[in-house]
């Protein structure tokens, strides 16, 4: 496995090797062996939780508070947060969009039921404030909003396929839906560290780019039908599909791609705003690892 050398450091160029990555799963195992046996959530937890996934808003929030020299094993239980958070609104997504199969396993509401998939998702809400509730008034509003720009978002969503939807409607969505998660963990890494209003806006800004660039890495990925880890049965209007109305398949593509490149730009150029450290590395390398490393290399 080749390693960068940065300064004094010598970081992984592996997402899966960083240690923060390590801490993560650590702890989202330790929550659920921790639950009492007799919870009945005990094995929808453990089926979310050890379904893999890329940890990647809770891996943005850890590196962000290292990048403003905080303390990583501060951040622990807000990553956490993150992390479940993320989780419900998936589950969530997956009963309103029909998903079956999510990181290559059955959904929740595939598995065990409407009902149980749906409080399922109420629980790990609930226990994201719990963790994220220590962290301050900062913290906890941005977490908030998160939360209900992602709502919002997703009711654009599922909207998208019976009505007129533009370009505008689009980013609006995705900008809620998704972006919104990864803005307020680079936020909140950023405010567990101390740093002032400014810097927290602008990781603000950096993680909303990184998240609208892969999300509409995602959706182009779902119109080529490269995903093979996940399956719904109903479909959201995606950024090429609404490029395609006016141009041939291909230019469509192209542009898309296109637009890719020009919001990890915005992204890293946030980032190099940065002092030059090994989170702020790792944090440009996993903008790459789930944006530009994923576009296909033909179309
Ligand atoms: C995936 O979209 C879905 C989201 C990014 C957000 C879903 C949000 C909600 C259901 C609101 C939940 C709110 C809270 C507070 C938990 P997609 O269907 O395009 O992606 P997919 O291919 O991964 O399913
Ligand atoms: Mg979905």
């Amino acid at each position: 496995m080749a390693n960068q050398d940065i300064g004094n450091d010598v970081i992984m160029t592996r997402v899966e090797d960083f240690e923060e990555y390590r801490q993560i799963n650590l702890a989202l195992a330790d929550l659920v062996q921790k639950m009492d046996d007799s919870s009945p959530m005990k094995k929808l937890l453990d089926h979310v939780c050890s379904s893999g996934g890329k940890k990647i808003r809770p891996l943005i929030l850890m590196l962000s508070t290292e990048v403003c020299d905080g303390e990583k094993n501060k951040a622990i239980d807000a990553a956490l947060a993150i992390e479940l958070i993320h989780s419900a609104s998936l589950i969530h997504d997956d009963l309103l969009d029909g998903g079956i199969l999510r990181r290559g396993i059955p959904s929740v509401h595939e598995k065990y039921g409407i009902a149980a998939a749906l409080l399922c998702g109420d629980f790990l809400i609930s226990k994201a404030i719990t963790l994220i509730s220590p962290y301050g008034h900062d913290a906890v509003q941005e977490f908030g909003s998160a939360g209900m720009h992602m709502a919002e978002g997703e009711t654009i969503d599922i909207r998208s396929m019976n009505e007129e939807f533009r370009l505008k409607h689009y980013f609006d969505c995705i900008n809620k839906k998704t972006a919104s998660l990864f803005a307020s963990s680079a936020a909140i890494g950023a405010y567990i560290a101390g740093c002032s209003k400014d810097d927290a806006l602008r990781f603000h800004a950096f993680g909303e780019n990184v998240g609208i660039a892969y999300q509409i890495v995602d959706d182009l990925l779902e119109f080529l039908e490269e995903l093979e880890d996940k399956k719904s049965t109903q479909e959201s209007v995606t950024l090429p599909q609404i490029y395609s109305r006016a141009l041939g398949r291909e230019q469509a593509v192209q542009r898309t791609i296109a637009e890719v490149h020009r919001y990890v730009g915005f992204a890293k150029a946030l980032l190099s705003s940065f002092k030059s450290c090994a989170a702020r590395e790792k944090l440009l390398l996993i903008t790459d690892h789930i944006t530009i490393d994923l576009l296909p290399s033909r179309v």
